[in-house]
């Protein structure tokens, strides 16, 4: 008999584990269900050719983006999981674009599929519409590496707008150069100008309506700038593992690719119809060698393929 090595991990039951837990109509996304469309420009910056040939990242093109939430759900008043934000774009031209999805923390919760699926299962409600609080226990004891999203989470509250985010790609992508130089990179997106601290004023307090408003009113004033860096890989760096940063990751040299302009608030409709998808990577970025990327590869097709 062929055993399943995921134990039934299949990408198709974490996107229907997922599903099953967002409140919302079907066509509502799996993950970040919540969310709002934009578009712009992306300008490279000179040495983005140092680090990827990939037209994407070295030639100047429109933006289509989205900023999005993830996370306290409803349906789940105990389960007391963090929020997260999402901030997905989609740089280059037709022939050349590449989809790159980041999030407000710079790890992940699962490090295998096995382990995502049973996180998600572990927060199923039960008949009195809470998850089991001694399985979650169990669970989070059993996987002490569930934890660290939150942990972190926890030790940096968000600012009060999605305009002042760091959003993070988590994995780590091996980038090739004109020279044909392979070297591995992390996305990190940072807001360009900001001065605003952190804040206590996170998304657990301030209502999804009232952040997008202050997306609107920004975008309404003037321009939203990030910074798109590559977090330079070093030898020896846990490629595999997105439960865990890299050691000194906050301090390691770092290459800005170019400049994420948002310009104009976009139709939902043109996030909805050209869905973001992590597998969308033009020729210079490569697919991180992790097992949760595998898994993320189909799993945005069969999503997208549900909520049509
Ligand atoms: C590891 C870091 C991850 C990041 C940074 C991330 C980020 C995102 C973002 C930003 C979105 C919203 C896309 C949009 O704006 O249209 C999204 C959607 C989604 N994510 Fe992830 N995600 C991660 C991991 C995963 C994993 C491991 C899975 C599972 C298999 C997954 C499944 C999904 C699905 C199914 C959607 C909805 C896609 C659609 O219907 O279009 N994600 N993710």
């Amino acid at each position: 008999m062929i055993r399943n090595p995921t134990g039934g991990a299949t990408p198709g039951a974490i996107v229907a584990t997922l599903k099953a837990m967002t409140v919302g109509s079907p066509k509502a996304r799996a993950s970040f269900a919540r969310g709002r469309c934009v578009r712009g420009t992306y300008i490279p910056s000179d040495r983005a050719e140092e680090i990827t040939k990939s037209r994407s990242f070295t030639a100047a093109s429109r933006v289509l983006a989205r900023f999005s939430v993830d996370g306290g759900n409803p349906r789940m008043p105990g389960a007391d999981d963090p929020v997260l934000r999402g901030f997905s774009f989609r740089l280059g031209d037709i022939n050349h674009h590449s989809d790159i999805l980041t999030q407000s923390a710079p790890i992940h919760y699962a490090r295998t599929a096995a382990q995502m699926l049973a996180y998600l299962k572990a927060r199923v409600p039960g008949p009195d519409g809470r998850p089991d609080p001694e399985k979650l226990r169990a669970f989070s004891a059993a996987n002490s590496e569930t934890l660290h999203q939150a942990t972190y989470l926890a030790a940096h509250p968000l600012p009060a707008s999605f305009a002042d985010t760091t959003y993070w790609a988590v994995h780590a992508f091996p980038a090739t150069n004109r020279s044909g130089e392979t070297q591995f990179i992390k996305f990190k997106v940072v807001p360009v100008g900001s001065q605003a601290a952190p804040t206590e004023d996170t998304t657990e307090t301030k209502p999804e309506g009232l952040l997008q408003d202050d997306l609107e009113s920004r975008i309404a004033a003037r321009d939203i700038r990030f910074s798109l860096m590559a977090v330079l890989g070093r030898a020896g760096d846990p490629l595999l593992d997105v439960t865990i940063r890299w050691p000194e990751e906050d301090h390691r040299e770092t290459v800005r690719l170019g400049t994420i302009v948002i310009t104009a608030i976009e139709a939902n409709e043109a996030c909805n119809a050209s869905a973001f998808n992590p597998a969308n990577l033009a020729e210079g970025i490569g697919y991180p060698p992790d097992e949760i990327f595998a898994v993320r590869r189909a799993a945005y097709t069969i999503s997208r393929a549900r909520r049509r």
